[in-house]
């Protein structure tokens, strides 16, 4: 039942073009418009929402990091994004005309459950994204939109990670289309760019094999740390929780801008750094920010792991090893960036002697607060 793979989690990795061709599959017309009928929410309910709070834990949590950057920027809605545990113990503002997203792949997580409860007294709406066909968390919920990842046996998440990704895209650009805005053009783009996503990732899976090789040479490093900007700082932050998870090894993701602030100091001789930039085509000057980062790292003795996009020439003078992947929207590289950031964790566990799929202390799902 592993297909062939040594863990679930390698085989789940290569799933994942199909997985996220499945979550997209019934939901983009030919017109261009993405249809959520499924979902029970009307275009006037959706029309109402003046505020969005995305909850959720773990690697959903850094899903909704990457849809907050994603939806305020396509739809002009406020949208803040709170772990679970946090949310539920403090006191949000919110209403009837709050959209609170609940993010779990299991849908039985009970801090994101105790959340949404937390939310529905409030009077909230809450939109449930979940890949598990009535499971507490979509069965408490006003509304659905299931990922269509598949089962996903090993504990670190990977294939539901990237169909959380899609799901919250879809939402955004569905709420963009549904509400009218600024930037109807770009709208207009991304959605036909979504179609490409799984052979986009399918591409950066055949070219996997340098950064096996790399991971192999990683697994006595003490720390290693990631950084990034825009929607590279939550990849940066799930690189190194597959990697903490996966390998017992103290790994963090910081903002590249955050460094000068304090982490820099971290920074000693040799170091792993995995930097991963945005593409120069989208939004320049953030480019040229995460040049100047790797550079402040690399003159501290990092040793700079870049993932790029194709085409990028800055980044090579500056890097030890680059991984590039291919051309995509800025709001929608974690499709393709987070990949490498997968396979990097599995085989530095699997070169420290560890088994991926069943790591120490975890469980799949976590049903205690
Ligand atoms: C990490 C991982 C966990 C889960 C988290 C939420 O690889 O799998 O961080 O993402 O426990 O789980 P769900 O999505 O089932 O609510």
């Amino acid at each position: 039942e592993k297909g062939g793979y040594d863990y679930f989690m390698l085989k789940e990795i290569a799933e994942q073009p199909k997985a996220v061709a499945d979550t997209l599959r019934g939901r983009l017309t030919e017109a261009g418009e993405i249809t959520l009928d499924e979902v029970r929410l009307s275009d006037q309910d959706l029309r109402d929402v003046d505020k969005i709070f995305i909850v959720a834990c773990g690697t959903a949590y850094h899903a909704g990091l990457v849809a907050k950057y994603a939806i305020e920027h396509w739809t002009r809605i406020p949208c803040e994004v709170e772990l679970a545990s946090e949310f539920r113990y403090r006191d949000p503002v919110l209403d009837r005309s709050t959209l609170v997203v609940a993010i779990s792949q299991s849908g039985e997580t009970m801090d994101t459950i105790m959340a949404l409860r937390h939310a529905k007294v409030q009077k909230a709406r809450v939109l449930a994204i979940s890949n598990t066909n009535g499971s507490t968390i979509p069965r408490e919920s006003d509304a659905v939109l299931y990922t269509h990842a598949g089962p996903e046996v090993a504990v670190a998440s990977t294939k539901a990670f990237l169909t959380q990704l899609v799901a919250c895209y879809l939402v955004g650009l569905h709420l963009a289309q549904v509400r009218g805005i600024k930037y109807a053009d770009e709208v207009a783009a991304v959605v036909a760019q979504l179609t490409a996503m799984p052979s986009k990732v399918d591409e950066v899976l055949a070219i996997m094999e340098p950064v096996r090789e790399l991971g192999r040479s990683l697994g006595s490093a003490p720390s290693v740390l990631f950084i990034g900007r825009h929607v590279g700082y939550p990849v940066a932050l799930e690189g190194a929780l597959k990697l903490k998870e996966l390998a017992y090894m103290h790994a963090e993701g910081f903002a590249a801008g955050e460094l000068k602030h304090g982490p820099i100091a971290l920074i000693d001789n040799g170091t792993p750094v995995i930097c991963v930039l945005p593409s120069p085509r989208g939004r320049a000057v953030l480019h040229d920010k995460m040049i100047s980062n790797i550079q402040e790292v690399r003159a501290r003795g990092a040793r700079v792991v870049a993932i790029a996009e194709e085409g990028d020439t800055a980044v090579a003078p500056h890097a030890d090893h680059v991984v590039y992947v291919p051309r995509t929207p800025t709001l929608l590289a974690p499709l393709v960036t987070t990949v490498p950031l997968q396979v990097l964790a599995a085989e530095i566990a699997t070169t420290r002697g560890h088994d991926v799929d069943q790591p120490r202390n975890l469980a799949k799902s976590v049903t205690v607060e």
